[in-house]
């Protein structure tokens, strides 16, 4: 069997100074993939180079793209045109990574060749109806397996899309995405509307390239009429890495530390928000925007927090950070509920039930619902928990550390990779007493 990483943290610490965490994984994806149909030799800096971002960016490889890097965050991309793609020899292999094949599904509906999109164990459980029907409805033929997951087979249908008017039924980027990338590709005018604002990176990303994409509201809308001109990217850090060390440091009495360089485009502060409502001490300096997302400096000192019942309206703009604000929740003075996040339960695991079920070994109380938790905060006490394969639970529960009464022992952390393989090094360096080793 192939060898698994287990995490150990030691309990307590504080965690103080300045960290750059890496860059944004959805905005290094997009780089990748309006970089490769642009015109012209695009520039990206500040790139993460974790598993999934890199499953894209070999994804474009094996499509013909020329793209040089990355070295130290550094890309050099060959735009080929929005036509230039090349069929892929073999089946393309996305690995964990739930972004690039619902987007790179929108882009290859209307190609001129066909293709084949596969991942690993947790991606070909997740469910790609979502994309697939709505994407039918625009004339694409696409087939998954019985139960709407990968792998995916595309047929190529050049010239044979057409637009659609679709209202989604659920808050996501990803289909909000994959819809706009295929309707670079369909005849007429695609319009989405999403029932509540989701991140808008691509929207930003198009309009980066020259390529014209409408907003009314809560609709965008694109079509094939544009041609997408090669520019310079730099890439923030992405606060879905930073928010482990936001929760971090607002927990462990005594933290204080800065996150340079941290992308705050509002579609994705809600773990601000929501942990500024639970008490936690954060301010924003240096505000700034970097190729047309904004920016800044985030300074985090230890706080009271106090249990908080979510807004649900925050729930899309935080989806990624649930299981670092379950810890915060742990750590905090009476309850806190969440609702309205059955997202949740289709991510890379199930986070409410993986979340639950570590909390409860941990002595937290902790009960899942259908669609979100309620936690009583208190104590957290030290065992071994499971990750499941899942990323952000393997880094939410390392920094649980720093308020458990022992240590804890985290399973199957090897996709840490994944987003921010950095991790550890960053952790050590603020303070976070962790190991990492085989099993
Ligand atoms: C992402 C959108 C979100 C998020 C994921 C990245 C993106 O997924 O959870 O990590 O880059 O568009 P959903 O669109 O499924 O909510």
């Amino acid at each position: 069997m192939a060898k698994t990483i287990t995490f150990k943290v030691q309990a307590g610490g504080i965690l103080r100074g300045e960290a750059r965490v890496p860059g944004d994984k959805s905005i290094s994806h997009r780089s990748i993939m309006l970089g490769s149909l642009a015109q012209g030799v695009t520039h990206v800096s500040g790139f993460l180079e974790a598993e999934d971002a890199l499953s894209t960016l070999q994804a474009f490889r094996d499509m013909g793209v020329d793209i040089e890097g990355p070295v130290q965050g550094k890309l050099t991309i060959h735009g080929v045109g929005k036509q230039g793609l090349k069929a892929p020899e073999k089946p393309l292999y996305l690995g964990n990574s739930g972004t690039s094949m619902r987007l790179l599904s929108g882009l290859l509906a209307g190609q001129a060749f066909d293709s084949v999109l596969t991942g690993d164990k947790s991606l070909s459980g997740r469910p790609m109806k979502r994309v697939t029907e709505p994407l039918a409805k625009m004339g694409a033929l696409i087939e998954t397996t019985e139960q709407g997951t990968a792998p995916l087979h595309i047929k190529g249908r050049a010239g044979r899309l057409q637009g659609i008017d679709y209202v989604m039924p659920m808050a996501s980027a990803q289909v909000k995405s994959c819809l706009l990338l295929a309707g670079m590709y369909a005849e007429g005018v695609t319009r989405v509307t999403e029932p509540a604002p989701t991140r808008d990176h691509t929207e930003r990303m198009l309009a980066g390239f020259s390529y014209p994409v409408g907003k009314q509201g809560s609709e965008v809308s694109i079509s094939a009429e544009g041609t997408l001109a090669a520019t310079t990217i730099d890439v923030p850090s992405d606060i879905s890495s930073a928010a482990f060390f936001l929760v971090g440091a607002s927990i462990a009495q005594g933290s204080n530390i800065v996150l340079k360089h941290v992308g705050i485009n509002p579609t994705r502060t809600g773990v601000i928000d929501i942990l500024r409502l639970m008490g936690a001490n954060i301010t924003v300096l240096n505000e700034r925007v970097v190729g047309g997302e904004p920016v800044a400096d985030l300074q985090v000192t230890a706080g009271k927090l106090k249990g908080i019942d979510i807004p649900e309206a925050l729930v899309p703009l935080a989806i990624d950070e649930f299981p670092v604000l379950f810890v915060a929740a742990a750590c905090a003075e009476g309850q806190t509920r969440l609702t309205g996040a059955e997202e949740l339960r289709v991510k890379e695991s199930d986070r409410i039930q993986v979340m639950a079920d570590g909390l409860q070994t941990l002595g937290v109380n902790a009960q899942p619902t259908p669609d979100g938790m309620i936690i009583q905060g208190g104590g957290i006490g030290a065992g071994t928990v499971e990750s499941h394969g899942d990323h952000r639970i393997a880094m939410a529960f390392s920094i649980a550390g720093l308020r458990a009464s022992g240590p804890i022992v985290i399973k199957d952390c090897e996709n840490v990779n994944t987003s921010f393989p950095e991790f550890i090094d960053i952790a050590q360096a603020l303070g976070l007493v962790l190991t990492c080793g085989q099993d």
